[in-house]
């Protein structure tokens, strides 16, 4: 009898020990506590994780073997997930910082409370090291802020790759109309010059026949001014072309645009009556003077206007602003490139000349500007008018713009630098 309780009481203790060798092998550090928080039992992984010897640790209280953290401060008393458990809280648990020797540890610590006898209510405290997880999270998280960063980078210097793409197709469209108008002004003057002399001889000869002809040969009185008219129409394109080529020098004065501008509306003043067009001036009051060749400029102005006239065959308004404006980025034009006309936060001035007229349809918008393009039938426009426009806008440091609409009508508009008097 007492041989076999003594081999029971063996093959029990055998038993426990297995079974505590099995927990400290596999399972993380788990502690007992009684209901004062001190402790009663751990497995080998607490007692390697608290560097102490067991004879350090039995009865000690948890608390005192476990002091923990939270970024990097000390845990109040009454937080530590133990106490917790002790005064009430089933399952308290929670992410600690632990201080070793060698490193600081996170710990997840899952304190529960346990009823072992009817009498007896004990804690127990399961501990996981995972320090090593949190530092991965924590790389995750870096990288993924790290990517973000780089993504958001790589965007920008696309942006500004296209940006840079845009700038240089520009420039590429402006040095190709610069080398067409440059070609386009040799030949033609190349051919005004042959013309212009038998113009000359032929305008001398029909003067000539008109003086010889008698009243009574009224037909041929009649032919000789129809090619009179032929002949000055010729002229005049002819002094185009020229004018077109030469590049008269500009001679510039500091002019009051709005003077020019009435100027030039004084000269087709007739026709303008005649087509029914009802004129508005909106002129801004006390405008700063530009430096023009006021010649030029009228010839600018006169070609606009006459090209709203055409497009309004049965009336309509012709409407001129002039005002002051401040440049800001996003206009065309404007910014920090040599190419750039004007200077980011510069003041011009802004003429607009507003028709009420047929409109341009948008596939011929951009054509407008180019010698030679016209929509009129022959002999009734040699399409020069805007290109000579544009060509004495830019020689004046100036910029010139066309917005149209299809049967709403269009708008011109000539941005020039202010004069600034020498201090
Ligand atoms: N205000 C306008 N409304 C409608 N179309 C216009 C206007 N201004 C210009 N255009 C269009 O642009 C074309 C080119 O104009 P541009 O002044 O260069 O030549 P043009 O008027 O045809 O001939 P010209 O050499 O006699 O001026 C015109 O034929 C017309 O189609
Ligand atoms: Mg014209």
């Amino acid at each position: 009898m007492t041989l076999d309780a003594d081999a029971e009481r063996r093959a029990l203790r055998t038993k426990l020990e297995k079974l505590e060798l099995a927990i400290s092998a596999v399972i993380d550090p788990i502690v007992w506590v009684d209901a004062q928080g001190r402790i009663e039992w751990f497995s080998a992984p607490f007692r390697r994780l608290v560097e102490k010897a067991d004879t350090e640790l039995l009865g000690a209280m948890l608390l005192t073997v476990l002091p923990l953290e939270e970024r990097g401060q000390l845990l109040p008393e009454g937080a530590h997930p133990v106490l917790r458990a002790l005064h009430g809280q089933p399952n308290a648990m929670g992410h600690y910082e632990f201080r070793r020797s060698d490193r600081t540890a996170i710990l997840e610590i899952l304190a529960a409370r346990v009823q072992v006898s009817k009498q007896e209510l004990s804690t127990v405290v399961a501990i996981r090291d995972v320090t090593e997880r949190k530092q991965a999270e924590e790389l995750v998280k870096r990288l993924a802020a790290a990517a973000t960063l780089s993504a958001e980078a790589e965007r920008r210097r696309a942006a500004e790759l296209d940006k840079a793409y845009q700038e240089l197709k520009e420039t590429q469209a402006m040095l190709v109309q610069a080398e067409k108008m440059a070609a386009v002004g040799q030949l033609a003057s190349g051919i005004a010059h042959e013309v212009k002399n038998p113009l000359g001889i032929i305008l001398q000869g029909v003067s000539y026949l008109e003086l010889e002809i008698t009243p009574e040969q009224g037909k041929l009185h009649e032919v000789l001014q129809m090619m009179k008219e032929a002949v000055r129409r010729s002229d005049k394109i002819v002094r185009d072309l020229l004018n077109f080529s030469r590049q008269a020098p500009l001679v510039s004065k500091p002019e009051d645009m709005a003077t020019v501008i009435n100027d030039a509306l004084n000269l087709v003043e007739k026709q303008l009556t005649l087509k029914d067009i009802t004129v508005t001036r909106a002129y801004a009051p006390n405008l700063p003077a530009v430096l023009i060749d006021d010649n030029q400029m009228k010839q600018v102005l006169i070609n606009i206007i006459l090209n709203a006239l055409h497009a309004m065959p049965n009336g309509g308004e012709l409407t001129l602003r002039l005002f002051l404006k401040q440049l800001d980025q996003g206009q065309p034009g404007v910014g920090r490139r040599t190419s750039d006309v004007f200077k980011l936060g510069q003041t011009v001035l802004v003429c607009e000349i507003a028709d009420t007229g047929t409109g341009i349809p948008e596939d011929v918008l951009g054509k407008v500007f180019d010698p030679f393009f016209t929509t009129k039938p022959a002999g009734e426009g040699t399409g020069l008018g805007l290109a000579i426009t544009r060509e004495i806008v830019e020689r004046h440091r100036g910029r010139i713009e066309i917005a149209s609409q299809k049967g709403r009508g269009t708008t011109l508009k000539i941005t020039l630098p202010i004069y600034e008097a020498p201090a």
